[in-house]
């Protein structure tokens, strides 16, 4: 039985959550194994939008949704985001949704440190969520964090509280910021016990029993490779691992626990927040992809930058993640652009490059190097099988297929899970 990954393989937002729920409807289980609720995945499902952050894409479904180890969890924004999906009439149950037990917390004042290193970082500010992501992965690997686990047991609590609160505290001093009374602290969290009980388990443990019994698990990524903190655009990244091995720590399974890795690229290149981005486009093709896109941040509302297709970047996810196949999102938002530009390398100086330097200073002076494809006048939008497209369309799809190194296994030529062309379903026995 084959397993899937869906991973993002430009700087997140390339549309998983629609390819997850299409997914989703023939795996067994949908599993979150990184990031938190900087996630924004949008889901359009019979007139219905669903904005998911932190819930994995299956609970629209009603498929079993596991939270797994590698994911941050904010509490309170997982309850709220429960309640909010329940008040479009998702019956979302302890049966269906698991927390695992040793997954690391966002605590109420992470949000308050993120956005405080934010400013102190003046110009080379990341221009994260704000939600505290970073600072719960810093505090995870530092092993002072307060995990789900630790709820449940007063004295260690305590003790874990003490100790955290001696680190930030200090910063906080430092910064001449405000600081955390502990009791206070204490007692939110021993609010919060109570509501989250019956959605923790030990996940690993069911993941283990479900893949033994032959049931699909469909891992579900958020982000995108190059906001990877290893192999992305450092330090312009997330804080957890976003390629397709983070599936098997994040949730507790062996490295064999992946069959087919899917990556999703959009059918050009937008990004949030600072850092490099050599394809950018500051004119008015950049502003048309953006408002025919509609590409605004669904965690944060702000505008994504725009610009053309990246195929040197793919190209190193999709070697960085083993991908077996691509779904390329959003074609029609290319649809009535007479000449479409591919970047296939880039330049520094007299010095060509095929991939993306790791070096801050070469990723800030990439010049992309474009190869020109015709357009189409013609709309994409909906199209449901290969003879609808135009050929130049065609064209295009196979010259990314070519750059990228990796087949095209699903085109998405609108929001609904109808607008799709898939040539390959991954769960296919
Ligand atoms: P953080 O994950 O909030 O720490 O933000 C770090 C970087 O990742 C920033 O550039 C964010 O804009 C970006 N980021 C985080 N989550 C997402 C996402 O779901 N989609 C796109 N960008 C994201």
């Amino acid at each position: 039985m084959t397993n899937v990954a869906v991973i993002g393989a430009q700087w997140g937002d390339e549309g998983k959550g629609k390819v997850v729920d299409w997914l989703a409807e023939r795996a067994d289980v949908v599993v979150r194994f990184q990031g938190g609720h900087n996630a924004g995945h949008t889901l359009q499902v019979a007139n219905e939008t669903y904005k998911l952050s932190l819930l994995p894409s299956g609970v629209v479904r009603g498929t079993l949704s596991i939270i797994g180890n590698g994911v941050v969890v904010d509490p309170w924004a997982l309850l709220e985001e429960i309640e909010r999906v329940r008040g479009q009439g998702i019956p979302v149950s302890p049966d269906m949704l698991r927390l695992a037990e040793n997954a690391t917390l966002i605590l109420p004042f992470y949000g308050r440190v993120d956005r405080l290193r934010e400013q102190r970082r003046g110009k080379g500010a990341i221009g994260t969520t704000g939600r505290g992501i970073g600072v719960a992965y810093e505090d995870k690997a530092g092993r002072r964090a307060i995990r789900v686990a630790d709820l449940y047991d007063d004295a260690t609590l305590r003790d874990k509280v003490g100790h955290l609160l001696e680190h930030h505290n200090a910063l906080l001093r430092g910064w001449g910021a405000e600081e955390i009374a502990p009791e206070e602290l204490i007692a939110k969290l021993k609010e919060i016990r109570g509501p989250l009980t019956p959605y923790v388990d030990c996940v690993w443990e069911r993941l283990d029993g479900l893949r033994r019994s032959g049931r699909r698990i469909l891992f579900e990524g958020a982000q995108g490779i190059l906001l990877d903190v290893d192999h992305g655009t450092y330090p312009f990244v997330t804080s957890s691992n976003t390629v397709a091995a983070a599936a098997a720590v994040g949730s507790g399974m062996g490295p064999g626990a992946v069959g087919y890795v899917l990556g999703i690229a959009k059918a050009y290149t937008t990004r949030v927040g600072g850092g490099p981005f050599p394809t950018e486009l500051q004119d008015e093709v950049g502003a048309r992809l953006a408002e025919r896109g509609r590409e605004f941040g669904t965690v944060t509302g702000r505008p994504r930058r725009c610009g053309w297709f990246d195929a040197a970047a793919v190209r190193q996810a999709v070697q960085l993640s083993g991908m077996d196949g691509i779904a390329l999102t959003k074609l029609d938002v290319l649809d009535g652009i007479e000449t479409l530009e591919v970047c296939t390398g880039y330049r520094i100086g007299d010095r060509m490059l095929t991939r993306l330097p790791a070096s801050q200073a070469d990723q800030a002076a990439l010049e992309p190097v474009y190869e020109r494809l015709e357009g189409w006048s013609e709309s994409t939008a909906g199209a449901t099988g290969w003879a609808q497209l135009p050929a130049t369309a065609v064209k295009y799809v196979r010259r990314v297929e070519e750059l990228i190194g990796c087949p095209v296994a699903m085109l998405s030529t609108g929001p609904d899970r109808e607008d799709t062309i898939a040539m390959y379903d991954p769960f296919a026995d």
